[in-house]
C-alpha cells in the first residue's frame, strides 16, 4: 500500500471506531471549480468523474444511512445503494421540508434496506417503511437536529447527508456536520445551483476554516476532506 492510499484509507477509520452510541455525520457535495452542483435546469450527472463516485459508493457503504433532499430525488432519482465497491445498502431517508410530499423513486426499491420519510405535512408513498414528522424551525426550513435525533433513536448513527444544496447547508448552519467532503471537478460550468447557501457573514474572520487534507484522484478530481471539530470555528452539536 503506497502512503497516498494509507492516507486515503485514514478516511474512513472515525466511521470505524464510532461507538454504537455515538453520531457520526459527513456530508458530500460533488462540484465544479465554480462552487455548482447541478445545472441551472438541475442537471448534476456527471460533474464528477469515476474516482469519485466510487468515493461516494465507498461513503455509503461506511454509514447506517444515506440521507437526501425531496429536490434531489425529483431531479436525480438516485438508487442511493452501494454498487461500485464491497458494502451492505445503507437506510436510505428522505427529508422534505418543506411539506411538499415525498417523491416516488428508484429510492423505494424492495432490498432489504429500511426507507424513511421526514416531511413537514407532506404525503409519503406507500412503499416508505415509516413517516417521521417534523417541525420547520424558526430561522431554516427544518431543524437537522431533530432528524439526528429520530435516526440515533432507530439505530441509524452514522449518517451520510448526500445532498442537495438545501439539506446540506441546512445541516451545516446547524452546526450537525462533523465532516465535509468538497469533490471539485476541474471543470467551470458558470451558472446554475451552488453548493452551499449558508447564513450570511460579515467577516471574513467569521468564515469557519476547517482542518482540510486533500487528495487528487488519478482522473483530476481534487477530493477536501474537512474535519469540522478541528480547525478555527465555533460550535458542535446540541
Ligand atoms: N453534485 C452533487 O453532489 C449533488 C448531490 C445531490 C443533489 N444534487 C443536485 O442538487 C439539486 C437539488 O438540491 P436542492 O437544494 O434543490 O434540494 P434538496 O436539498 O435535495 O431538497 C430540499 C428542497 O427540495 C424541495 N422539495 C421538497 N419537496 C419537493 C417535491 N416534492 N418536489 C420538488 N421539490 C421539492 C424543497 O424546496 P422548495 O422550497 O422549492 O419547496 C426543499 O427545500 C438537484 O439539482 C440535484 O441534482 C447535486
Amino acid at each position: 500500500m503506497t502512503e497516498a492510499d494509507k492516507a486515503y484509507a485514514k478516511i474512513f477509520q472515525p466511521f470505524a471506531k464510532a461507538e454504537h452510541s455515538t453520531t457520526l455525520v459527513i456530508a458530500q457535495l460533488g462540484q465544479s471549480l465554480d462552487g455548482r452542483i447541478a445545472t441551472s435546469s438541475g442537471e448534476s450527472k456527471y460533474i464528477n468523474g469515476k474516482a469519485a463516485l466510487a468515493h461516494l459508493h465507498r461513503l455509503r457503504a461506511h454509514v447506517d444511512a444515506v440521507l437526501v433532499g425531496a429536490g434531489t430525488l425529483v431531479a436525480d432519482d438516485p438508487q442511493l445503494t452501494v454498487r461500485l465497491c464491497e458494502g451492505r445498502n445503507p437506510a436510505r431517508v428522505v427529508v422534505d421540508p418543506t411539506g411538499r410530499g415525498i417523491p416516488p423513486g428508484k429510492w423505494l426499491a424492495n432490498d432489504g434496506a429500511v426507507r424513511l420519510a421526514f416531511s413537514a405535512g407532506g404525503q409519503a408513498p406507500a412503499e416508505c417503511d415509516e413517516l417521521i414528522r417534523i417541525e420547520a424551525g424558526e430561522t431554516q426550513a427544518f431543524e437537522p437536529c431533530q432528524i439526528l435525533q429520530a435516526l440515533a433513536a432507530r439505530g441509524f448513527h452514522r449518517v451520510l447527508v448526500e445532498g442537495g444544496s438545501r439539506v446540506v447547508s441546512s445541516f451545516l448552519d446547524a452546526d450537525a456536520l462533523d465532516r465535509l467532503h468538497v469533490l471539485v471537478a476541474p471543470m467551470i460550468i458558470g451558472s446554475g445551483r451552488m453548493g452551499l447557501e449558508l447564513a450570511p457573514i460579515l467577516h471574513l474572520s467569521d468564515a469557519r476554516r476547517p482542518a482540510v487534507t486533500t487528495f487528487v484522484f488519478d482522473d483530476g478530481d481534487v477530493l477536501f476532506d474537512c474535519d469540522l471539530r478541528s480547525g478555527s470555528q465555533t460550535g458542535g452539536r446540541a
